[in-house]
């Protein structure tokens, strides 16, 4: 054995033309390793009553503000030093080191500061924490909800369920990595209003509630003044995005039929986060976002479904638009087939025969008045700037695409699902996206999306494939 070891060893080591033959043992000592140190979490309860807010009417209403310099920031065009930079593969400034090119920010060797250095910094971070804090209490209340049987029903595990007990575990740190930026005035865990769910309603809850984690990350990330946070926040949120993509496994849907994820502004993670926010403690940090109405598409694609197109009113009426199992015949649920492209029991991957959507559906709009009380204490209200209702937006990967309201009575309409690719191969709308309802066809991108926020009538998540 040694004598085999050590020929294996020379023989790399004449590979790769070394001067010694490394030091090769064979492990037989169990050692131990005591950690030096571990840093703590945050205290974390279990959150033990769910259900909406009944208690008195809060004192404090609105979103956080201060004086406000403008109705909305004017766009300006291009900076143009940025469009001078000769990408020619060549090397234009002297080297600071070896190996290291000039430019880059964060790189001239000063000691990272991992804190919020502004109230952007700080209001973003925050809203990424009320979401960690929700998956936290989410992903322990479906293992502590439904019993084993259900989840065996629709070929979840044992195995599958600690991933989802892991996953609850994960949010512990991202809640404690954020508290630890923000500092003593972090928002802490608040109680929470879940829809009355079924398993399989929870999965697809599960699984668009932490789309819109994921996503409004990626809106704020490369906004922050902090760039040290963004550093610390992209590696929690690069998990996040794997428990998006473990939900939709769970819930037989394809895991990832996009070539890029979403990233939206934060007042419309915001506006899909707070109505789920029973009530939080006596002096719980406010947010400054906006609170949208909520939008309802009336034949919202339902994933349960064999043929998930072919619905009518089939969620729970909530805003992030759950799918509703109740009247799915035994026969058009597709966790009972067992046919390929068809059958959507929890697996790796699954075809689907039947899109859950495509292009030139017709989609039905509703949508609310604003000025409604939601969030946390019922203590924010639903609101919009924007005039008269005039298209739907259609967010999805880089794309925004607009396609015109018709039919308009009242805050109702129908649009068509518009025919968009990112790039050659990859149609833009597909996955669980963002559809909005806008008072115009404003032209913007993923880095100046919020730019959106002052048009935008209704929100919600559509479920496009
Ligand atoms: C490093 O860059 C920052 C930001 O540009 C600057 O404030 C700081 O003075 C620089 N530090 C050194 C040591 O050059
Ligand atoms: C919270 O609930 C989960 C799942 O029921 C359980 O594993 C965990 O130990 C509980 N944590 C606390 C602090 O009670
Ligand atoms: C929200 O309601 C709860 C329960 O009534 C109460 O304990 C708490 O102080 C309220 N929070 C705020 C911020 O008013
Ligand atoms: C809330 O803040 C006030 C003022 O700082 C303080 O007196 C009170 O004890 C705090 N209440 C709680 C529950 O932390
Ligand atoms: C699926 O539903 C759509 C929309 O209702 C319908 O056009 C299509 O024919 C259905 N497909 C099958 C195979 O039933
Ligand atoms: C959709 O269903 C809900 C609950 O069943 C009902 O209250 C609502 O009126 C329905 N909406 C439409 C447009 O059919
Ligand atoms: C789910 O669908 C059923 C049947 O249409 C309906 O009665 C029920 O109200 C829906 N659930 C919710 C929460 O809207
Ligand atoms: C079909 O699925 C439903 C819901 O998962 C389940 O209650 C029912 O037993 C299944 N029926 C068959 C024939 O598998
Ligand atoms: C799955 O779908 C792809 C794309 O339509 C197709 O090429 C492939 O043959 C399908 N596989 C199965 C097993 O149906
Ligand atoms: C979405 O992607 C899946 C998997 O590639 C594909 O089968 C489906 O047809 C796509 N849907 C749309 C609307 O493009
Ligand atoms: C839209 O309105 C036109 C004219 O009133 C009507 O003919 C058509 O049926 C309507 N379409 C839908 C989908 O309601
Ligand atoms: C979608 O976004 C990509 C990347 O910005 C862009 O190149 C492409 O032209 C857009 N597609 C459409 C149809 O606008």
């Amino acid at each position: 054995m040694v004598g085999f070891i050590s020929s294996t060893y020379l023989a790399l080591a004449l590979a790769f033309r070394c001067h010694a033959v490394p030091v090769v043992s064979e492990p037989e000592t169990t050692v131990t390793s005591a950690a030096e140190y571990t840093a703590s979490v945050v205290p974390v309860t279990n959150v033990t009553s769910h259900g909406p807010y009944t208690g008195p009417p809060p004192t404090t209403t609105g979103a956080l503000s201060t004086t406000i310099l403008a109705p909305s920031i004017p766009a300006y065009p291009p900076e143009q030093y940025k469009l001078q930079y000769p990408a020619d593969g060549k090397l234009h400034k002297p080297q600071p080191a070896p190996y290291t090119p000039a430019g880059g920010l964060g790189t001239n060797g000063s000691e990272p500061v991992y804190r919020v250095q502004s109230d952007f910094d700080y209001e973003s971070i925050a809203l990424a924490l009320y979401q960690e804090w929700i998956e936290l209490d989410l992903f322990h209340y479906g293992l502590a909800t439904y019993p084993i049987e259900e989840f065996e029903a629709i070929g979840l595990t044992a195995e599958d369920r600690y991933l989802l007990q892991f996953m609850a575990e994960q949010e512990v740190g991202h809640a404690t990595l954020l508290t630890n930026m923000l500092g003593p005035q972090a928002p802490v865990q608040c109680t929470y209003n879940y829809p009355s769910m079924n398993l399989r309603e929870y999965i697809d809850f599960s699984q668009k509630l932490t789309r819109w984690g994921e996503s409004g990350v990626y809106g704020f990330l490369n906004h922050l003044d902090a760039r040290e946070v963004g550093q610390l926040l992209l590696q929690s949120i690069s998990t996040e995005a794997r428990q998006q993509m473990i939900f939709r496994q769970f819930e037989g849907l394809f895991p990832m039929p996009v070539w890029f994820e979403i990233g939206v502004p934060q007042s419309w993670a915001w506006t899909l986060l707070a109505p789920y926010i029973s009530s939080c403690p006596e002096n719980q940090t406010r947010l400054i976002w906006q609170n949208f109405p909520a939008l309802r598409i009336l034949n919202q694609p339902n994933p349960a479904r064999i043929n998930g197109s072919d619905v009518w009113n089939e969620t729970l009426g909530d805003y992030a638009q759950t799918l509703n199992t109740t009247d799915i015949s035994h026969s058009d649920f597709c966790t009972n087939s067992t046919k390929v492209g068809e059958k959507c029991t929890a697996a790796i991957t699954h075809n689907r025969t039947n899109p859950l959507s495509y292009p030139g559906r017709q989609v039905f709009l509703e949508w609310d008045t604003p000025g409604q009380a939601v969030g946390p204490n019922n203590s924010y209200v639903t609101s919009t700037s924007a005039g008269a209702p005039k298209f739907a937006a259609w967010v999805s990967q880089l794309n925004v695409t607009y396609s015109p309201l018709m039919n308009i009575s009242g805050n109702s309409a129908y649009t068509i699902q518009p025919n968009t690719s990112t790039y050659e191969g990859d149609p833009a709308i597909n996955g669980t996206i963002f559809l909005l309802v806008t008072d115009r066809d404003l032209p913007v991108t993923p880095f100046n999306l919020s730019q959106v926020n002052p048009f935008v009538n209704a929100l919600s998540i559509y479920q496009a494939g």
